[in-house]
């Protein structure tokens, strides 16, 4: 019997999706609805994966070209509705899929996040998780009413003061504090519900929570960070680690420095499942999955001038500037650090044109292209030489179709070479993480 391994999914939180992709149906006039979203999550739940991601940002991009027109006229990770009623919707429409909404620190006060998280893990019976951001744009700062965002690792200063506070207020009703009890009169154990009464250098809350306990204690905790402060972040709170670095190598070195850093801290590293981003090129046949590889590719030279202006979104740095056909010289970045790292190691001394052509803002940790079969064999052999703990599906494209290619296509390939799940042996999300 092969090791198991599990499966997520990172799904862009934007409302029209792969707008003006094909297969998409009528999204351009069906955006509002939640159905696809909702079709999605089914399908995932289907497939008995670990999670869904919705991912979140909390403004329209401006970085590219100095002007909004891009993203708007190509609905460019705008509209998007916020997470916290997507999540809802999903819970209500799902029984055993985790359901990861992302929040980001600055934005949320911290016992706002505390009672949105506890409730959604009520109404889900401990199938919620929070995807922890810091946020990462001095845009989205601003339409919060600051100037713009702390510097990169101040900001993960004041995120772990913000677990601390969040923490404190998930567990400020102990377990066993509601009691139900009729003949007595009493509901709740006044004896059992704390203040925390925390004070800190950048937040204070007092506390009890007054939502009542989250089923699972705290929810899940997902976490991305790449930079080594990050890593550092995510290896104290994270029961789940959405990773993008490239081939078999990086894949295994960046889970063997989380665990070694989340023992360090005196965790069992078991207990922090890294998930590795992957995108899989599907086909009936080899040569199909050739030839959608060759799209793919067309498509990306065709996009140009979009992929780039996604990644002016997550770096705050605008290559509508910049001469597409020059080498791209010195640049930084107060955004995803990790992303830019990954894009400046492959330009080399390459044109901005150049490094396009075969660059993804979303890192694929593999390249998978194939039938079914044989992409879960590849996923297979590359769980084994990394040692864990499994993959996360980010597809430029989704669409009913692309996301059926995966759940009801692929994923039975890997259940029948015994690498995934047939069925949840637990209703809760971090049981079901933690079952291998
Ligand atoms: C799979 C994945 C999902 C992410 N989702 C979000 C998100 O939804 N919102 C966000 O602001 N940042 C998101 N990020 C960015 C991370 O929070 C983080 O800023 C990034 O990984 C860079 O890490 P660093 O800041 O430690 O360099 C995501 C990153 C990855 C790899």
């Amino acid at each position: 019997m092969p090791n198991r391994f599990h499966l997520g999914w990172f799904f862009q939180g934007s409302s029209a999706q792969a707008w003006g992709e094909p297969w998409t149906g009528a999204i351009g006039r069906d955006w509002m609805a939640p159905d696809l979203v909702v079709d999605v999550a089914r399908a995932l739940e289907r497939a008995c994966l670990d999670y869904m991601l919705i991912e979140d940002s909390s403004y329209v991009g401006e970085s590219y070209g100095a002007s909004r027109d891009i993203y708007l006229r190509n609905a460019l990770a705008v509209p998007r509705q916020d997470p916290s009623v997507v999540a809802t919707i999903l819970t209500q429409a799902t029984s055993r899929i985790g359901i990861v909404p992302t929040f980001a620190t600055f934005a949320y006060p911290p016992y706002l996040l505390a009672r949105l998280m506890a409730t959604l893990d009520q109404v889900s019976n401990g199938r919620i998780g929070w995807n922890a951001v810091t946020g990462s744009s001095d845009i989205a700062a601003r339409n919060f009413g600051f100037d713009g965002l702390p510097e990169h690792d101040t900001r993960y200063d004041m995120a772990d003061e913000y677990m601390s506070v969040v923490n404190g207020l998930w567990g400020s009703w102990e377990p066993g504090a509601i009691v139900n009890d009729e003949a007595n009169g009493v509901f709740v154990d006044p004896a059992k519900v704390h203040s925390i009464d925390f004070e800190g250098q950048h937040y204070r809350s007092r506390g009890p929570l007054n939502s009542g306990p989250a089923p699972q204690g705290r929810p899940v905790i997902a976490q991305a960070g790449g930079s080594p402060r990050g890593r550092q972040f995510a290896a104290r709170y994270a029961d789940t680690i959405v990773a993008a670095v490239r081939g078999p190598e990086a894949m295994k070195a960046y889970r063997d420095d989380l665990r070694a850093r989340a023992k360090a801290q005196g965790r069992n590293p078991d207990d922090c499942k890294v998930l590795f981003l992957v995108a899989p090129i599907l086909g009936e046949t080899e040569e199909e999955a050739q030839l959608k590889k060759r799209y793919r590719a067309e498509w990306a030279v065709r996009k140009i001038d979009t992929r780039l202006a996604f990644f002016s979104k997550i770096t705050n740095i605008d290559f509508g500037a910049m001469d597409l056909d020059t080498p791209i010289g010195e640049l930084t970045t107060n955004g995803h650090q990790q992303s830019l790292d990954e894009f400046k190691r492959r330009a080399g001394n390459r044109t901005l044109r150049q490094t396009m052509s075969d660059f993804e803002s979303t890192v694929q940790s593999v390249e998978l292209v194939g039938t079914p079969d044989a992409v879960a064999a590849q996923m297979g052999e590359v769980m084994q030489h990394v040692g864990g703990d499994g993959f996360l599906f980010s597809l430029p494209n989704v669409s009913r179709r692309s996301v059926a290619e995966i759940a009801d296509g692929l994923v039975p390939a890997l259940q029948k070479r015994g690498l995934t799940r047939t069925a949840y042996a637990h209703a809760q999300f971090r049981d079901n993480l933690l079952e291998f």
